[in-house]
């Protein structure tokens, strides 16, 4: 049970608009938010089609997945969508859980806290799981509640191909239910890991849809504008493309342009440096730690990082090539399959022109972090 002052945090309504006035026909439905507090962003920038596709999933499906490399903007983007719905006559929800998934270490206590939120009977741990999930069911088949699970990837620690999600088997149980279990109501998940079962589900048709978030793109520029500074010459298109639009990058380096460049975009870029904070390394340490690695997905990140010199890209053909040479057996169908991994961990990109090869490419923050290998988490696993 959650007492005193963590009842209060959790009780902790955000929003509760239109409260005070006589509540018209138009006016959107009342909406609370419950729980942990969503992040604010000052100045919002872009994602509008991908604002538009997240508010008419958590419509229509019982389970949406955002899935995207740290800093994209995956919590901003759900924190947004509240906004949105706030003052949207449509919005047909009642309720809001937000829930950080860090402040959980398992199933229990995520469930705990929510029961807590929707006041529900305590939650007892020591009861069966399943008549738990059978009463948030119910609930959430009356009152429409969207719950929100931020940055989940935590939970794959451990995971095997057997083993999706590793020692928390429970909780790839609990999102199947919530996914295929009738009611009307929405768990919305973000997260870096992409979940491959709830992919799969997708394309047979299930309640779940993924969306996967790729960076701000022209809406960058606006965006580096935003945080003072000035496009001379083509500083803001290399900078963009370098990090690959992704708002908290961009972000860290247009605080370093300012404090040790004085805005000249064009002096940090002659200096050839690519930015790598302590934060981000921490987000690449766990992304390479979690989920299921196989060797050949460390083999085919390590050759990108070492021939990729200039992130121009490398033909599909001659990564095979380079591989092969180390594995002799390996299969065309194996190689395709751990780009695609890779590819949907946001880790490696592939391009193709028209009439052209097919050309992988990895970020150059990406492999600044592998050449580095802080954690030295390649090389343990290549010795392996
Ligand atoms: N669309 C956006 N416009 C402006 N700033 C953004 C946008 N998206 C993200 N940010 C900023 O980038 C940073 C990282 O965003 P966040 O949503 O926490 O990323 P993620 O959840 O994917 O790790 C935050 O400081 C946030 O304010
Ligand atoms: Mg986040």
């Amino acid at each position: 049970m959650i007492e005193g002052k963590k009842r209060e945090l959790a009780r902790h309504q955000l929003s509760k608009i239109y409260s005070k006035e006589p509540r018209g026909e138009l006016d959107p439905p009342e909406f609370v938010v419950l729980g942990r507090r969503p992040p604010t962003v000052e100045q919002y920038f872009g994602y509008k089609a991908e604002l538009a596709m997240l508010r008419q999933s958590v419509l229509e499906r019982q389970c949406v997945i955002v899935v995207g490399q740290a800093g994209i903007g995956k919590s901003s983007l759900v924190s947004n969508l509240l906004e949105s719905l706030k003052v949207s006559v449509d919005n047909h929800f009642e309720k809001v859980v937000w829930q950080s998934m860090s402040s959980h270490a398992n199933l229990d206590s995520l469930l705990e806290e929510i029961f807590d939120c929707l006041s529900l009977e305590p939650y007892d741990s020591t009861q069966d799981l399943s008549v738990h999930v059978t009463k948030l069911i119910a609930i959430l088949r009356r009152e429409r509640t969207l719950i929100v699970l931020d940055g989940i990837e935590e939970i794959f620690k451990g995971a095997t191909n057997d083993k999706l999600y590793g020692e928390n088997d429970n909780y790839g149980w609990f999102f199947k239910q919530m996914m295929e279990r009738s009611h009307s109501s929405c768990l919305l998940i973000t997260t870096r890991e992409p979940f491959k079962d709830l992919a799969f589900a997708e394309t047979c048709g299930q309640s779940v849809r993924i969306m996967d978030l790729k960076g701000l793109g022209q809406d960058a520029y606006g965006f580096l504008e935003s945080q003072g500074l000035t496009d001379v010459d083509d500083g803001f298109r290399l900078l963009i493309q370098r990090y690959r639009s992704n708002p908290f990058l961009l972000k860290l380096v247009a605080a370093r342009i300012r404090s040790y460049f004085g805005g000249d975009v064009d002096a940090f870029i002659q200096c050839d440096s690519i930015l790598m904070s302590e934060s981000l390394q921490q987000a690449l340490d766990t992304q390479f730690k979690l989920g299921i690695w196989t060797s050949l997905e460390k083999q085919l990140m390590q050759i990108m990082a070492h021939n990729d010199e200039n992130s121009e890209g490398i033909p599909f053909q001659r990564v095979f090539k380079i591989l092969k040479k180390q594995e002799s057996d390996l299969s065309l169908h194996e190689f395709i399959a751990a780009i695609d991994t890779l590819e949907s961990r946001s880790l490696l990109e592939r391009s193709q022109g028209e009439s052209e090869p097919l050309v992988l490419t990895i970020q150059p923050v990406i492999r600044k972090y592998l050449l580095k290998d802080p954690s030295g988490v390649i090389q343990e696993s290549l010795a392996a």
